[in-house]
Parts: C-alpha cells; structure tokens; sequence
C-alpha cells in the first residue's frame, strides 16, 4: 500500500469529528474540563465529550446520528450561556455564563465538603442518599422536631425506593429488635435533625456556610467518551446492570418486577415482567447476574427468593423461599449462580436475616449457614470462586468471609480499616476480591492467594465507595452513590483517574467490558432512569 494512503487510513478516525467546537467563559477565557453532551432530536441517548486543555471538545466520529442536536454542559459554578443546538458534523462554540443557583449543582460530596461540623457529625448523610440527593434536606426550611418527624418517616421506607417510587416496609427490623433498640434509633434521629436543622437553608432563607466545589475534569480524566441510554420510565431504576457476550446489556429494576434489555447499538430497549412473589411486600430486584449457560438470575429482595431468566425461551422460572425462611422482613437482595455449574447450586443472600443460603437449582433444596451469631452484623454481597466457593461482604462491620463449598467451614478476616462496612465487590480472574469500603471510605482488595488486603482512598472526598470491579489490565474501577464520578484505580502505581459523570448518577452495580480494548465501563444510574457506557480514550 502507498505510504500516503496508509497515513491517511490511520488518521482518518482521529480526524474527522463529528461535532467540535470550544468552551469558554468571560472568567476564565478557554475553560478544561467541561463536560459538553449532544443529544439528537427525538433519540434517547446522549453523548458526552470533555474539553481539552485549550477548551476544545470533539466528539469522534460516528458517534452522533447525522441531524440536529441539543448541547448542554457540566462545569459546577457554570450554565450555558444561551440554548445551545448544533448540526452533527458541525462546530458550536459555547459560551458560559455563571450560576445563578450553585446549591442546584453540588453533588452529595460537595456538600458533605462544605457542611460544618466534625466529620463524624455529618457522615450519616451518606444514609440519606440512597433514595435521593441531599438537596431534599438541605433545601428544605425544617426545624428540630419536624426534621425528626420527617426521617421517622424515612424509616418506613424500603431500600428499594426513590422519590418516584415509595415503597413501604412491612417490617420494622429495628421494632423487632425490642424497645431497647427503637429509643436508641428515636436519639440518633434527635441529634440528627438538631444538626440538620442548624445547616439546612432554613427560615432565613440563606446558607451559614461557603458552598465548596471540587475541581473539574483534567489530563486523562478528561480523555473520555460517556454514552447515556435513558430508559423507557422514569421509575425504572436500573440497579445492577450487566452485559453477555452477545454485546446486549441487561438491568434489574429495584423498585419494580421489571427485567430489561438495552441493544447499545440502537439505543432499544425491550423489557419482561417478573412474577410477584409477595403482592404486599416492596417489589423490585436487586443483584443481577448470568450464569454459564446464559440464563440471568435475580435477587428478589423483599419478594423473599429469586428468579432465573432463560433468554432463549423468555421464560422466568421463580424459586420463592420456603415458608420456614419467608418472613415479613427476609430480603433476599443477591444471588450469585457465577460458577453453579460445578455443583449445581447457587449462592444467596438473605440481608433480612443475615443468612447466606444455597440452593441446588433442580430441587430448590436450600442449605443455611449463618456466619455469626444473633444479633449478627449485616451481609452484603456475594461473590464465587471457580469451584464454587463463596466469598462475602460483612457490611454491618469490616470483614471478607468465605465459605468452602465442599467442607462448608466458614472463615472470616478483618479489613485494615475497622467498621469498614464492605458492601459490594467482585473477584478477579487473579483471585483478587475487589470491594468497596463504605464507610471505610476505600477501594478494598482481599488477594484469596496469600489471605492479605490493600486499600486505597479515592482522591474525591466523600466519596464511599459502593461497588468495585477489577478489569484484566489489573486496573479496579468504583462507582458511588455521592460524588457522580467513576474511580479507575491503577492497582500497581495507585494513580486514580476520575471520569465525572454528565448528570447526577446514583451509582450501584459496577461492571466492566473486559472484551473491549480499552475496556469500557458500565454502570446504572439509580435515580436517574439511565445506563451509562464510560469509555476511556488511553
Ligand atoms: C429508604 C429511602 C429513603 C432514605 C434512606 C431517606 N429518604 Fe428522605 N425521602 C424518601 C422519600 C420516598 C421521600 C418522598 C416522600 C416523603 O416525603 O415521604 C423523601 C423525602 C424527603 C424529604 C422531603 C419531604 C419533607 O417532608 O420535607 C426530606 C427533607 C428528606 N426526605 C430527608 C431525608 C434525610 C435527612 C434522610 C437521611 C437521614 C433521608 N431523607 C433518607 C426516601 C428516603
């Protein structure tokens, strides 16, 4: 081939954008790091670039439908200017103009930042995203006694809910845990809403203290391509969200009997109904995986079992727990079928009452272990090895179990950092069980091999991490609930590169592409009615 032709070749990819254009700002003139999304007319996905360190952006080619499409920005203190179209094919500047309503920006973390008070006083907020930003208190004009009466409230409600969709426990585990236990709760409650009340916006209308930002987007954090499918509903809350080899990307619902899949190419999505297990109790899914064979499995959570889904005949089968584990507060939030080959049975996990159960998949026989003693810490996630055993999370404290499949004996090892509260995680295929430290505030890693841990602090503050996966470069990659940025860890030199995210992202299950080069990262956003697709550019 002609030298030239082959030049030509290879450059073309890099060439030819698609949209381009470039950011600036009277402040600060040409502006780095400002995340700059197109979305086309009438279509449900969203294409986010990030400016370079001249302002300039670029979205790639072939990465925009030919037409009009609406622009908008994330640069914390900034808005547009003006609205902002553009051809596909084109160029756009775009021109910003400070905030007029910062408190509208700031993520969960960033208030965390600017909040006064000792960090031991303020951690509890992380609590109150799991259903919604912290905008819900800190806007509001709530004394002490409403603030209390308002997160009672808030304790009748189920994990699996959001603002769209409320859902009710029908169980009070702390009402089952004596008086004793409901007047503790009543205190902490009382101190909390004393704190809140004093930092909420309030009756003087004003905030008593500096709003802090964190900064934007630079260097390789800002080498990045984010994809974002909106779904069908904005109830749908796409908790877990994985893809098969096929490429097609599958998500549960939490707060609904919904199993859908997303074609990433055209941005459909088709969606089945899961059978109602216990018409009273919340409904929604939680943990989401395949197993060998390709069908999916689903932790029911409060429907008390899970359900396996064969992609081919687009049947459900239901396994509901027998009545003797079936109570009112059982919440069987994951299942792990990963390696159920080797013995037939899969693995789950039951937060309700603090129980690990297996199953055998023909019969529907299930075996119980209990890790500790009542009242027991709370478990989280589940995660097997190719022989089946299983590996967990002991959210309610600091530990990695484990329970050999064939002897079932059952050991655990603290975290280095106590009260940890490891929550969700994943094993490499070097036998290294990546996790989120919660509270801890750490990506964690168990190596299964030499029994040792390492951790590593995310370089946002409050960040707390959820979920951790690890990628085959050895690279470990987390989502948070907090600070709408996706952490890409270098396990070997620890340097962290953090991908901000185009809109608030509730982030739950973390997933990796490990078959794209480089590898692309997938996660759900929980209360944002989206999956989002991360790719790096390096
Ligand atoms: C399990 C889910 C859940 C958690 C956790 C949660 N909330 Fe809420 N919150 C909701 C829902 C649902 C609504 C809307 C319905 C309502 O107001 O009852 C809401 C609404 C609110 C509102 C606005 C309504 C009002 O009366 O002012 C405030 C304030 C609030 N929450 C504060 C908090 C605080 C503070 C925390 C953490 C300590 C928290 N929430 C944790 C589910 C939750």
């Amino acid at each position: 081939m002609k030298k030239w032709l082959l030049a030509l070749l290879t450059l073309a990819p890099v060439q030819a954008y698609a949209l381009s254009g470039q950011v600036s700002s009277a402040k600060e003139g040409p502006m780095e790091g400002v995340l700059v999304s197109a979305h086309p007319d009438g279509g449900n996905i969203t294409v986010t670039v990030v400016s370079d360190t001249k302002g300039h952006y670029a979205f790639p080619a072939g990465r925009l439908p030919a037409g009009k499409v609406a622009l908008s920005i994330r640069a914390v203190g900034y808005d547009l200017a003006g609205p902002a179209t553009a051809d596909a094919g084109g160029t756009a500047d775009l021109s910003l103009k400070p905030t007029a309503d910062l408190a509208a920006q700031l993520t969960n973390a960033e208030w965390m930042e600017s909040l006064p008070g000792e960090p031991g006083q303020k951690k509890f907020l992380q609590n109150c995203a799991g259903c919604h930003l912290l905008q819900k208190p800190l806007f509001s004009e709530h004394n002490t006694a409403e603030f209390s009466a308002v997160q009672q409230r808030m304790t009748g409600y189920a994990a699996a809910s959001s603002i769209l969709t409320p859902q009710l426990l029908v169980a009070d585990r702390v009402a089952n845990q004596g008086e004793f236990a409901l007047e503790q709760r009543r205190q902490t409650i009382d101190k909390q809403a004393a704190y809140l009340a004093g930092v909420n916006f309030g009756e003087a209308k004003t905030w008593r203290f500096p709003l802090k930002t964190f900064h934007r987007p630079t260097g390789r954090a800002a080498h990045v391509v984010i994809t974002e499918y909106d779904l069908k509903e904005p109830t749908r809350m796409p908790h877990d969200v994985i893809v098969t080899p096929d490429g097609m990307v599958w998500y549960s619902s939490f707060a609904e009997q919904i199993l859908g899949r997303l074609d990433p190419a055209t941005g459909k999505t088709t969606e089945w109904t899961i059978p109602t297990l216990k018409p009273n109790s919340p409904k929604g899914s939680l943990a989401l995986r395949a197993d060998q064979d390709g069908n999916l499995w689903l932790g029911m959570a409060y429907q008390a079992g899970v359900a396996r889904f064969d992609p081919k005949t687009e049947k459900f089968r239901m396994y509901p727990l027998p009545p003797e584990l079936n109570k009112d507060f059982t919440q069987t939030t994951e299942v792990e079928p990963t390696h159920s080959k080797v013995d037939g049975k899969v693995w789950i996990e039951d937060s309700g009452t603090y129980s690990i159960y297996r199953m055998d998949i023909e019969t529907g026989k299930i075996e119980v272990f209990q890790p500790f003693p009542i009242p027991s810490p709370n478990i989280y996630d589940l995660a097997t090895d190719p022989e089946n055993n299983v590996y967990f999370t002991v959210f309610g404290r600091g530990d990695i179990g484990r329970i050999d499949a064939k002897t079932k004996a059952i050991r655990t090892w603290p975290t280095p950092t106590k009260e940890s509260s490891p929550r969700r995680g994943a094993l490499d295929e070097a036998g290294r069980f990546w996790f989120g430290e919660f509270r801890g505030n750490k990506i964690g890693m168990f190596d299964t091999k030499t029994e040792a841990f390492k951790e590593w602090t995310p370089p946002t503050p409050w960040y707390f991490p959820y979920d951790v996966v690890g990628d085959r470069n050895g690279n470990a990659w987390a989502g948070s609930m907090n600070a709408d940025r996706v952490e890409r860890l270098d396990s070997k030199t620890g340097e962290f590169v953090e991908y901000l995210l185009p809109r608030f992202t509730n982030m739950r299950r973390s997933f990796v592409d490990d078959r794209k080069t480089p590898v692309t990262f997938w996660v759900g956003s929980n209360h944002g009615a989206s999956i989002v697709k991360v790719e790096p550019m390096d």
